[in-house]
């Protein structure tokens, strides 16, 4: 087809004319090209990644790119990253797969962002970025299962000598990645400061209690890590804290009941003032996951009351969409903790927004299919509106994309 149009051309014509009829020439014979090789080009989109810094999609640079705003795209192709059967140091409390989920289309959604496309999940890169140093999660169990995740998406190109886990027993689990002396930590601190929920595996209390003022105890175990991954945020969710001025140690401790936002205002400010006395501001990055929502309440999507995320298969399709399962207060509250950390301080620490992201995705949830402590008995499994869970998420799944999103920060921002 580009031939004869090229035939056609009259050989006495302008300079103008000749070159708006090569740029014709080139545009068509580019559709030919196109339709030749229509099969592989939907291959490579439907691949959906870039390596480079300007996407694909658009011609925004990662570091101009609002990652957060998109959405999701079914591929099977991809994703998920890693096998749930693969990742030696799976939890078997995100293991859905294991405990008996038949549907597991959720661990094939690749976030799309609207203005370019999130760079691939490199673990060697990501290791080699981690030689000699160290990660820390910080937080409570949404975080872990962040951490978990990004264990799982690193091991699998570490030979088996040369990786290992310590759990010390106390707050602290250590992944060691032997080759690179590099290890990634988790330090359970469900509420970053003191709380009388600090012990890792028997926290469940009746009533919440902390010590909004002081964060050293858990703090000290973190001063020297290079990149630091915070999140708080589940464990205040009730409308009022006990507040303690004095130690947990002294019996004759003064309580207050404080309301929630005010309490978790206070803390974030400890929390704060620690970094902007601690933080070696050339070493450490410093990043803050938003909140992970849940979906405990089906009306809330048009299903009736009284259901949950269990037996969910598909995600909840309206754009924006907010449940219940988050706190836009609370949100408010970290922005601007961290803006003031930024503008008044010096202090860099990136908010990584996976709220709503991860708003839409209802059916990403263990559910029934999980082990806390023991395995869900069979009545407990007939009995889902009581025992599922709707607040953590399966593996491979959510946290997985999280922790792209993280890795996208760690290289281009
Ligand atoms: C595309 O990106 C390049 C390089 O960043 C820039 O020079 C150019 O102006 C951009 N074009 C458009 C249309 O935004
Ligand atoms: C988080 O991202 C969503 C989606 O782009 C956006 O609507 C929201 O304002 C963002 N929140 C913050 C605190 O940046
Ligand atoms: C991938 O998804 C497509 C579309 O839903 C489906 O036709 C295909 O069978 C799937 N392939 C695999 C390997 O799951
Ligand atoms: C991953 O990163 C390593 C180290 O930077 C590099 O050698 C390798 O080519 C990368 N792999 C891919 C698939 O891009
Ligand atoms: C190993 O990594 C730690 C930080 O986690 C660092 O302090 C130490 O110097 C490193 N060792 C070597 C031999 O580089
Ligand atoms: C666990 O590690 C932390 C942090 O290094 C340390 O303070 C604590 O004493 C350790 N606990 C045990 C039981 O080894
Ligand atoms: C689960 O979903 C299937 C298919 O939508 C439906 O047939 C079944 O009744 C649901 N089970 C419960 C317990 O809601």
């Amino acid at each position: 087809m580009a031939k004869r149009y090229l035939l056609l051309a009259d050989i006495r014509c302008s300079f103008q004319s000749l070159s708006a009829i090569l740029i014709t020439a080139l545009i068509i014979g580019a559709i030919y090209l196109t339709s030749e090789s229509g099969q592989l080009l939907t291959l490579l989109e439907d691949y959906g990644f870039s390596d480079g810094q300007v996407s694909n999609t658009n011609n925004v640079s990662l570091a101009e790119c609002n990652l957060f705003a998109g959405k999701w795209v079914y591929d099977n192709k991809s994703y998920p990253l890693y096998k749930e059967q693969d990742c030696t140091f799976m939890s078997d409390q995100l293991a859905c797969q294991k405990f008996g989920r038949k549907d597991l289309s959720y661990q094939h959604w690749r976030w799309q962002p609207d203005q370019c496309d999130l760079p691939r999940f490199n673990a060697t890169r990501l290791l080699e970025k981690l030689r000699n140093k160290k990660m820390v999660f910080v937080g409570d169990s949404l975080n872990r299962g962040q951490w978990v995740s990004m264990v799982c998406l690193v091991e699998a190109s570490i030979k088996p000598l040369f990786k290992s886990m310590h759990n010390n027993g106390s707050n602290l689990i250590t992944f060691r990645a032997k080759e690179y002396n590099a290890t990634i930590e988790f330090y359970w601190a469900p509420l970053l400061v003191e709380s009388n929920s600090d012990d890792p595996v028997s926290h469940r209390l009746p009533e919440r209690i902390v010590r909004a003022q002081a964060i050293e105890k858990h703090a000290r175990h973190w001063t020297n890590a290079d990149i630091l991954v915070f999140n708080t945020y589940l464990w205040w969710r009730r409308p009022f804290m006990k507040i303690l001025w004095g130690s947990f140690n002294e019996p004759e401790g003064i309580y207050k009941k404080v309301k929630m936002l005010r309490s978790y205002e206070l803390a974030l400010k400890s929390w704060a003032d620690w970094l902007d006395i601690h933080i070696d501001r050339s070493k450490t990055r410093l990043f803050f996951m938003s909140m992970s929502p849940t979906h405990e309440r089906a009306e809330e999507w048009g299903k009736s009351v009284g259901q949950n995320c269990y037996n969910e298969t598909d995600m909840i399709a309206r754009q924006g969409y907010q449940g219940h399962g988050t706190d836009p207060n609370m949100m408010k509250i970290v922005e601007k903790t961290i803006d003031e950390l930024k503008t008044i301080r010096g202090l860099n620490v990136q908010l990584i927004n996976i709220t709503q992201l991860s708003e839409y995705r209802k059916e990403g949830h263990p559910s029934i299919y999980r082990k806390q402590w023991d395995p869900l008995t069979q009545e407990q499994q007939i009995n889902p509106s009581s025992y599922a869970d709707c607040i953590h998420w399966c593996l491979p799944g959510v946290p997985d994309v999280w922790n792209e999103l993280l890795y996208a920060h760690i290289f281009n921002y």
